[in-house]
């Protein structure tokens, strides 16, 4: 006998993440991996940088001791890199962590989040953890509705979730919908940003949302190092907010969140701009070759401007799990509401090419 389970905990879904390599080799009955290539979680197809693996390489030897709990030399990195104070940052264990907490700092029965209908899922997911109530509200377009989302804002929202670009339809939202958002919203609610994949945009066309935090406003962005860093496997991101808003999901955390060879490989990560400057090439490349061959074969798609895209393929899981037997994970998009796609993380062109070649086919053989 345990102790009764909270209710709503015992409907919670389970989250489904991109299928790992491993999983998929067993199942198909494979001695290894090399032959499996995974494009089912937006992971950065380059690999970390360098520079971060020279970092973790050296910060091995000291896996006995305790990470700085308090992240000192990565906020102070992150601080100078972003034009805020060190107290305006939180170092987390990936920005899901980070979204955990605001939920633990936010939400009780009773309040709710607003989100649209197919941003990230574990926005969601987070507000049924707290019993907490999910507004979703239709996209335009495949993209945000902010207006739509600021007509659901009621006096028991808590937080409103803007992810930009978004996770999984590859689309953001204009800077000018974005002012006039954050013109009408009001002053109870919590903006979070959640700009996982902003790093990815070239510079000239990432939108200034740090300043709304300048200006003292009620936001909160949020990045990581699992896109364009590479880092995904090390679990680091980070909020920017107002040092009270800091300070609050600082005490909400666990002690050693992050952990010391995460803090080294992010801080690495960092200073490597080429690297970054070299993934959004491989990207842009990337999204080039697939788009080209997906209109040559008559298959639709949602126009992307990250590392991954919607593509229409009729029966979105039986597509993912032909795929599957052809040795390409994607994802599919039933739980998003989109039976109809698969999401696909822009690999190598390599990588891309085994892809395409191989959804032609499966398309062809339907
Ligand atoms: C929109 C969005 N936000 C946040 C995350 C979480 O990233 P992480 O926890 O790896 O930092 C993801 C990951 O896929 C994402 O797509």
């Amino acid at each position: 006998m345990t102790p009764p389970v909270k209710p709503w905990i015992t409907k919670l879904p389970t989250y489904e993440p991109g299928r790992p390599l491993e999983d998929v080799a067993r199942e198909l009955g494979l001695s290894g991996i090399d032959d499996i290539i995974k494009l089912a979680s937006n992971e950065n197809a380059l690999g970390p940088s360098p520079l971060a693996v020279e970092a973790m390489r050296t910060e091995a030897a000291r896996m006995h001791l305790y990470p700085d709990g308090g992240a000192y030399s990565l906020r102070n990195a992150l601080a100078s890199k972003l034009d805020v104070e060190p107290a305006q940052i939180l170092p987390g264990n990936g920005s899901n962590e980070l979204i955990e907490l605001l939920g633990h700092v936010f939400l009780s029965a009773g309040d709710s989040i607003v989100m649209s209908e197919r941003a990230f899922v574990i926005y969601k997911l987070m507000a049924l953890l707290f019993n907490a109530d999910t507004v979703s509200v239709p996209m335009r377009d495949f993209t945000h509705d902010l207006d739509a989302m600021l007509e659901a804002v009621t006096p028991e929202t808590r937080l409103i979730f803007i992810a930009n670009p978004n996770n999984p339809t590859g689309t953001r939202v204009t800077p000018d919908a974005l002012e006039r958002f954050m013109e009408r919203v009001p002053s109870h609610v919590l903006t979070v940003i959640d700009e996982a994949y902003v790093e990815l945009l070239a510079p000239d066309e990432q939108p200034d949302t740090l300043r709304y935090i300048r200006e003292g406003r009620s936001v909160c962005v949020l990045r990581t190092f699992s896109k364009a860093y590479g880092l995904a496997g090390l679990r680091v991101g980070y909020a920017v907010g107002a040092p009270d808003l800091i300070n609050t999901l600082n005490r909400a955390r666990q002690p050693f969140n992050v952990n010391y060879m995460a803090q080294a490989a992010a801080m690495a990560a960092l200073e490597d701009e080429a690297h970054v400057e070299a993934t959004r090439r491989l990207v842009r490349e990337g999204l080039d070759q697939i788009t080209a061959a997906l209109d040559d074969a008559g298959i639709g798609y949602v126009p992307s401007c990250v590392n991954f895209l919607l593509v229409h393929v009729g029966n979105g899981r039986e597509v993912f799990e032909a795929l599957q037997r052809a040795h390409v994970i994607v994802r599919p998009m039933d739980g998003y509401g989109l039976p109809e796609y698969v999401r696909v993380t822009v690999g190598t062109q390599a990588e891309n090419e085994k892809f395409l070649k191989a959804l032609i086919g499966v398309l062809q053989a339907v």
